[in-house]
């Protein structure tokens, strides 16, 4: 990832560079007083650079939280950055290159993108954890009328299947890196008719982690459209008769349980269990009754939230654990005595946000963009604002 290693250099007085600058915004320290964050707005985004002492060296860096998709954006910021600080680089890995990452594609979609989505087609497919994608792929040819979303959360399979899109010249699949658990909750309701689930791991051990669970189901049943159905196949009978007895637990549903039916298209790890000879087990869950809109009662505002002098000292910087979700003060770092930077992981266990805040005198939000709109990030929120409130005294 982009960086410069350069010369130390006075960084007292960085704060009077950024008031002249045309791409900083603000400087902050940790109160260790060794590491900074830059402010920076450039191409349109606003995000942080990272200012840390090295052997012998300064290192200024991408900042993971907020760096923008496109890397050339960074390596350019970084560039221009140093070029207003006039800093003596020791070695640089941000010569630009024009290689387009599969991540940039139009059929990738960030999770963020599908607050207020407009989908082009009418009809909408859900496939979790497609892996290869043979399936998905499969699928989206075959019905060009359709939209297929795919979520799976391994990157690196993601971006084999957005390259795949490319060279089949697909139109109608869009690729989303997240956790399916969490992504569910922002499609609207009654919108999908199908949900496949093939394949997913058991989990045996680490039953917490298993897609299939009683709230991955009432999203599903949700988002399905009536007689729209979510489609789980596996190879494992225990995942079997447990996704069983979760399907049976819905107030109103219709299971269909099928063995060893083969489909048009056999996924790679099917392929291995049939070689193996193992049984193949596949539930189909159908939603049988409309479902009310989704209410959109989240909203990540501060309220009336500032600063006072000391509350960083008051604020607990030891994680704080609830009911499914968590939040953690990790980092502050001050600007000019009368704002702060906070550095937070909060939400769920299995795929925290990680953001910053900016408190000042005039009220905090987040820096650069509000969280994903899912209801333990909203808990999470909540239980922010009450650990400010309680450190301000309030
Ligand atoms: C055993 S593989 C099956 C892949 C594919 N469906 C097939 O049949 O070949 C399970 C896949 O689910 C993905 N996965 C696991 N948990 C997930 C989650 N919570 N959200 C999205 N993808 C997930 C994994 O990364 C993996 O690619």
């Amino acid at each position: 990832m982009p960086h410069l290693k350069v010369i130390p250099f006075d960084t007292t007085l960085l704060e009077q560079k950024v008031a002249s600058s045309q791409t900083m915004t603000f400087v902050a320290t940790s109160s260790t007083g060794k590491e900074m964050l830059i402010g920076v707005e450039h191409g349109g985004e606003e995000f942080l650079l990272q200012l840390k002492p090295d052997t012998d060296a300064m290192l200024l860096k991408y900042d993971k939280v907020t760096r923008p998709l496109k890397v050339a954006l960074l390596k350019e910021a970084i560039a221009l950055v140093a070029q207003e600080l006039d800093l003596q680089i020791l070695s640089s890995n941000i010569a630009t290159t024009n290689t387009k990452t599969p991540l940039s594609s139009e059929y990738f979609k960030k999770i963020e993108s599908f607050e207020g989505m407009v989908y082009p087609k009418e009809k909408l497919c859900v496939e979790v954890g497609f892996g290869s994608g043979r399936h998905l792929l499969f699928q989206a040819k075959k019905n060009p009328d359709t939209l297929y979303i795919g979520i799976e959360i391994h990157t690196p399979s993601a971006q084999q299947v957005l390259k795949q899109i490319e060279l089949q010249q697909l139109e109608n699949i869009w690729v989303v890196n997240y956790d399916a658990r969490l992504f569910l909750e922002m499609l609207p309701s009654n919108r999908c008719e199908q949900i496949f689930v093939h394949f997913p791991v058991p989990w045996d051990k680490k039953p917490h982690r298993r897609v299939i669970s009683p709230s991955f189901l009432e999203e599903s049943m949700r988002v399905l459209k009536k007689g729209g159905r979510l489609e789980l196949r596996t190879d494992s009978d225990s995942y079997f008769w447990y996704a069983l007895e979760t399907f049976f637990a819905l107030p109103k549903a219709e299971v269909n349980v099928h063995k060893n039916e083969a489909l048009e298209v056999t996924s790679k790890y099917e392929a291995r269990w049939l070689r193996q000879e193992k049984d193949i087990y596949e539930v189909h869950t159908t939603s049988l009754q409309d479902s009310p809109c989704k209410e959109e009662t989240i909203d990540f505002n501060f309220n009336g939230v500032k600063y006072i002098q000391g509350l960083e000292e008051r604020l607990p910087l030891k994680a704080l654990v609830f009911e499914g979700y968590f939040v953690h003060f990790e980092r502050i770092y001050q600007i000019s005595g009368h704002s702060v930077v906070i550095k937070c992981a909060f939400g769920s266990f299995d795929r925290p946000e990680h953001k910053y805040l900016i408190l000042n005198q005039e009220g905090c939000r987040y820096f650069v963009s509000s969280p994903i709109k899912t209801s333990v990030n909203f808990q999470a929120h909540q239980a922010m604002v009450a650990q400010i409130m309680l450190a301000k005294g309030e």
